[in-house]
């Protein structure tokens, strides 16, 4: 479906793709706990409930086609349909109660029906326990999570592993760009409704070229890989039926559109980036620059790349006292930082300050090739007097120079790095406001996690948008 790219364009977007899959798809590390995990609390779960309740792990967990850092696991509890939903319910919730362990910590969730969500303080991941009814077939559904089961079977038997990943890329596409998930929030596409994309046009750019020109209202079938004209008799009644720019027919439920919560906005802003990919494709239009704050540490070491800066961070937790005094004493700080950095020999092409929740950070972003000596500058020659005091006190110096009339003296820099340097101008005390000490201050040197790459990128985005 992508006949409108070149060979050389299909190329570099492949290029890209690989790049961005790195970025976004779970280590194996990562995948390896979730599963591990999941085992656990099924095994667990195996001793509680009774014989005729069935386990099964479902969602993007179970299905491989979870983001990194998203690996949120999800454990239905199967009960066969001759029981009552309200005693369904009970029984799921008191089974998952019963299998917590501390110190993990359980929260009651309610979507149609309530669920449970165990919390690992271990390892920091989630696990929704859900109630539901065993089906076979749509039509046997009772409430509406019955169907993820259905799902689960349909993702895992007609999509590939290279598929799966293409779905990771299409999540992460789309999450750039905010406009993915099914949340009140985003209004946007869910991962369900990702996975039947990419079956139905087979892979990322096949799915991307496809709504690149989109010509709404587009009536999709992802089980017959289908798509209805709206002006057709078929498509006329779909269309009437679900009232909605965008229907896509759930397989294993035709009286579902899975894209009901996608708003016209939503699938304009597909479209819109859709297309900007595949004319001009790039990391920078694929993560989609400042819109979204997430990947936020992939977009600064770009920025620190084509700058050539190092990038130190200063994080430290914020006490508990009004906002307006933290802004004013990490600026403070901030300042007297630059212009010590600066004494130093290092002075920041760029410092920023942020304050999140219950954090803070300053940034400065530093040239990386390192100056070798500072330029201490002195007194015209002309001045006599001074002049010879200046060359006095500087005789151990690496050298002078002429700068037109004026001396100037090259001297060792005091400290090897900007770390050392910033770390002795942290040493000074009176640099340091009242409520910021130094042992609660962390400093990062380019290799910073996400959530204080969050707070630097989006400052940074802030000053650098006009
Ligand atoms: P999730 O919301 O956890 O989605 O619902 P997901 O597919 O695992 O995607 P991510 O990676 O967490 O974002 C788990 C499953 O429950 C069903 C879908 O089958 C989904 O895959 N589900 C969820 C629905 O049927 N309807 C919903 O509104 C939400
Ligand atoms: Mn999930």
């Amino acid at each position: 479906m992508a006949r409108d790219l070149g060979q050389q364009a299909r190329k570099k977007i492949d290029n890209i793709l690989a790049t961005v899959l790195k970025d976004v798809k779970p280590t194996e590390a990562e995948m390896e706990s979730a599963t591990a995990y999941s085992n656990e609390l099924m095994g667990r779960l195996k001793k509680v409930v009774p014989k005729d309740v069935e386990i099964i792990s479902v969602g993007s967990v179970a299905r491989g086609t979870q983001l990194r850092g998203s690996s949120d696991i999800d454990i239905f509890l199967l009960f066969p349909r001759g029981v009552a939903e309200a005693s369904m319910e009970r029984k799921g919730l008191e089974f998952a109660k019963r299998i917590v362990k501390r110190p993990e910590k359980y929260t009651i969730k309610y979507a149609e029906h309530p669920y449970l969500m165990i919390t690992s303080n271990r390892s920091g991941l989630k696990a929704d326990i859900v109630p539901a009814f065993k089906i076979t077939d749509s039509s046997q559904r009772v409430t509406a999570v019955d169907r993820t089961q259905l799902h689960n079977v349909f993702v895992n038997q007609n999509l590939t592993r290279k598929q799966k990943d293409d779905v990771i890329l299409l999540k992460a596409f789309l999450k750039s760009h905010n406009i993915y998930g099914a949340g009140a929030r985003v209004e946007g596409f869910s991962g369900y409704l990702c996975e039947l994309l990419i079956h139905h046009y087979g892979s990322f750019v096949d799915t991307i070229s496809g709504f690149a020109r989109a010509q709404p209202p587009m009536i999709i079938s992802p089980s017959e890989k289908k798509e209805y004209n709206a002006k057709s008799c078929e498509g006329a009644l779909l269309l009437k039926r679900f009232e909605r720019k965008l229907i896509v027919l759930d397989p294993t439920d035709g009286n579902r559109n899975v894209a009901a919560v996608v708003t016209e906005e939503s699938l304009a802003r597909f479209t819109l980036i859709s297309n900007m990919f595949l004319s001009n494709p790039s990391i920078d239009i694929f993560y989609g620059a400042g819109y979204s704050d997430i990947y936020s540490k992939r977009k600064l070491e770009r920025i620190k790349k084509e700058m050539d800066l190092n990038m130190h961070v200063l994080y430290f937790k914020v006490p508990d006292i009004a906002e307006d005094i933290i802004w004013q004493q990490i600026r403070k700080l901030k300042n007297a930082l630059e212009s010590s950095l600066h004494k130093y020999g290092y002075t920041p092409a760029l410092a920023l300050e942020n304050v999140g929740r219950k954090e803070a950070v300053i940034a400065l972003f530093i040239s990386s090739s390192h100056q070798g000596y500072s330029l201490v500058e002195g007194p015209s020659v002309f001045m006599h007097k001074s002049a010879e005091r200046f060359i006095q006190a500087h005789s151990i110096e690496l050298g002078t120079i002429l700068r037109g009339d004026r001396i100037n003296f090259m001297e060792q820099p005091k400290y090897k790095n900007p770390k050392q340097a910033l770390e002795a101008a942290l040493g000074q005390r009176e640099i340091l406001p009242s409520h910021i000490q130094r042992k609660y201050i962390k400093i990062y040197v380019n290799d910073v996690p996400e959530s204080v790459a969050k707070l630097v990128y989006s400052e940074f985005t802030r000053k650098t948008t006009i």
